[in-house]
């Protein structure tokens, strides 16, 4: 028999939502607070109960334009839309920027014609933004260089089912202050969770997003901190994340940045400041010995590959979202089943 939740989630429109409140994900900062609960509680539910949600997106279909390589992105969406009964579509953009060919209002008119979902893993954020602005379709920011809003909420799902209350969490960041910094403080400032991000001096994450996550801490009761001291953010933190010292784009600078990231290195010492309890983060792709110590990435504090599974439900629930019609439709309460 299917659950009272599971009934509630796979009904048609809920009279008077006309309009979706939860229209494109370019970045955190278009979803409130309870938009993001929401997703991480709907991602709970599906984890549970994949198989309730097989139709869910019948018929649905999707396109993912990709500038840059992608393991696990890639698969989630793909493997998402098929476990929810939808179909997934790559376009391989790694040889050359999506709108080299064609402008990118020409391409949203085209595809919106044709599919029901955007996904856009891009170099500059406004390529993202372009093409949210010009498709009557939602757009999906799958990583640019400034946001990866997928891969937070994921983190934050891994954490929420580790810790339960994320009011009462301190994630500390150490590394580049990078997209996936970036994403965290926006995700954990929606959740009125703590963050702490460690960089070195020059290398601090870009200020509009810092100043727009503390905005958002001061509405819901969290707090966004930045610092150079790696060993002053970790102390005591539940969850250690780091991230690659040089993104995809920034190959080059690679080897000079060697030697400014070595001291925020996350190996067992750095690790051992943290809560005794504290779990391990890392998005993936990993330089193992270089951002994380083969010991940390393969201790039993890390959750890395849980944050890996944590992508699939995630975006199921982003996806189903967008293309059911907005946050609002979903009673938050159903995830506790
Ligand atoms: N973490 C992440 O986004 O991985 P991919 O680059 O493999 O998609
Ligand atoms: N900061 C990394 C994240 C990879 C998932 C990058 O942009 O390359």
């Amino acid at each position: 028999m299917r659950s009272q939740a599971v009934e509630r989630i796979s009904v048609g429109p809920v009279p008077g939502v006309s309009k979706p409140t939860m229209r494109d994900l370019v970045s955190t900062r278009d979803l409130s607070p309870a938009e993001v609960r929401s997703v991480l509680d709907l991602a709970a539910v599906v984890k549970a109960r994949p198989s309730d949600f097989r139709r869910t997106l019948d018929g649905k279909q999707l396109v993912m334009f990709f500038e840059k390589p992608s393991l696990r992105t890639r698969l989630t969406f793909e493997a998402g839309m098929a476990s929810l009964g939808g179909t997934a579509f790559f376009m391989d953009q790694t040889g050359g920027r999506i709108d080299a060919r064609e402008s990118l209002p020409d391409i949203a008119h085209n595809v919106e014609r044709w599919v029901d979902v955007i996904v856009l893993r891009t170099f500059a954020h406004s390529t993202v933004e372009g093409m949210a602005a010009h498709a009557s379709i939602p757009v999906i920011n799958a990583l640019s260089d400034l946001e990866h809003p997928c891969q937070a909420l994921a983190d934050y799902s891994v954490l929420q089912e580790r810790f339960g209350n994320l009011k009462n969490v301190t994630l500390a960041y150490v590394g580049d202050g990078n997209n996936v910094a970036h994403s965290l403080l926006l995700t954990g400032a929606m959740l009125g969770s703590h963050v702490r991000v460690a960089t070195p001096p020059g290398y601090q994450p870009n200020a509009e997003i810092f100043a727009a996550a503390q905005e958002i801490a001061q509405e819901t009761g969290a707090t966004v901190e930045a610092m150079t001291d790696p060993r002053e953010a970790v102390s005591g933190a539940d969850a250690v994340y780091t991230d690659a010292w040089a993104s995809m784009g920034q190959e080059n600078e690679a080897d000079a940045r060697i030697p400014i990231f070595q001291p925020y290195q996350v190996n067992e010492k750095l690790m051992a400041k943290a809560a005794p309890h504290a779990v391990f983060m890392h998005c993936l792709p990993a330089h193992r010995g270089q951002e994380a110590t083969d010991a940390v990435m393969d201790s039993p504090q890390s959750v890395v590959f849980d944050q890996a599974e944590g992508r699939l439900h995630v975006q199921k629930a982003i996806l189903m979202l967008l293309l059911w019609g907005g946050a609002s439709r979903f009673p938050v309460r159903s995830a506790h089943v």
